[in-house]
């Protein structure tokens, strides 16, 4: 088996390949110095991959992801792959997992068709809506991100889990569970893009550490709401903790009220702190 990383993805590939003792094959990303002036993506797969069971790792956001998902699959094609499994970490557009309105793409959709043209199964983890995968044309499972950010939190010993929204409850259950702590839950109203509203409600967190988990942390909205209503509360020590961090707009201005930020590597950021090597790897052995 090898292993191949897209540029959105190269650290988690390489800890995905090491797991499953594989071997990783390099890209070159950039014709040139540079790449090309107006931004278009280049790929060349450096290592033979012919007659190989391949698996490549991509999370599909932002757009120029997409577009380098898209070409490192036909290329992998191209060198006689025998099998192409497809890791998708972050799967970008994965919100938009119906019509809200008429005429609306479901956008969700549209991208796992075209990755099934050229892979054979697909895995991703902790997606918005995972019945949408049910509808793709190739098999594809969802693989859980939160036990990765579960094994994290028991290590810096929280003493309590909270959901900011419905939403959330199952990933703060489960992140419980593993922490062996008590877990709650904050009812949320999303207003716009930008701004969520919680309705009041008195949580048992006077002197505690807590940890807020959810799957996205996006503009930061969210968790802000939901930890400054910790703080009012008197909890002593709060922190953020999702398995996808788009962290986008305002929201390394808005998490600043929290004391740590944890995200996982299915996006590379500043706060990502915690691989979800060990869950794709034996996802894949599961195959
Ligand atoms: C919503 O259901 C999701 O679980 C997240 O709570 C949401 O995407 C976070 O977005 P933001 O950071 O912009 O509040």
């Amino acid at each position: 088996m090898k292993v191949v990383g897209g540029s959105a993805s190269v650290p988690l590939a390489k800890a995905v390949a090491r797991e499953l003792s594989a071997t990783f094959v390099n890209i070159s990303f950039e014709k040139h110095p540079g790449g090309f002036p107006d931004g278009e993506r280049y790929v060349r797969l450096l290592g033979s991959l012919s007659g190989e069971d391949v698996v490549l790792v991509q999370t599909t956001y932002p757009d120029s992801n997409v577009v380098e998902f898209f070409l490192l699959a036909d290329a992998i094609r191209d060198c006689g792959a025998n099998r192409l499994t497809v890791v998708v970490p972050y799967f970008g557009y994965g919100r938009q997992d119906k019509r809200f309105l008429d005429g609306e793409a479901v956008s969700a959709k549209a991208i796992g068709k075209h990755i099934a043209l050229d892979a054979d199964e697909l895995l991703t983890m902790t997606i918005h809506n995972p019945d949408i995968l049910k509808g793709f044309p190739i098999p594809a499972r969802d693989v859980d991100g939160i036990p990765a950010l579960g094994r994290y939190l028991k290590a810096v010993e929280v003493d309590m889990l909270l959901a900011p929204d419905d939403n959330a409850i199952r990933f703060a259950m489960t992140a419980a569970a593993i922490c062996g702590k008590p877990y709650d839950n904050l009812e949320k109203n999303r207003i716009d893009s930008y701004t969520v509203r919680i309705t009041p409600k008195k949580l048992d967190v006077r002197g505690k550490s807590v940890a807020i988990v959810d799957d996205v942390i996006s503009t930061g909205g969210t968790i802000a709401t939901a930890a400054k209503e910790l703080r009012s509360q008197g909890a002593s020590r709060v922190i953020a903790a999702c398995v996808h961090g788009l962290f986008v707009g305002k929201a390394e201005a808005n998490i600043k009220v929290c004391d740590e930020v944890v995200a996982t590597d299915t996006i590379q950021s500043t706060h990502t702190k915690v691989s979800v090597a060990p869950e794709f790897a034996a996802a894949i052995r599961a195959l």
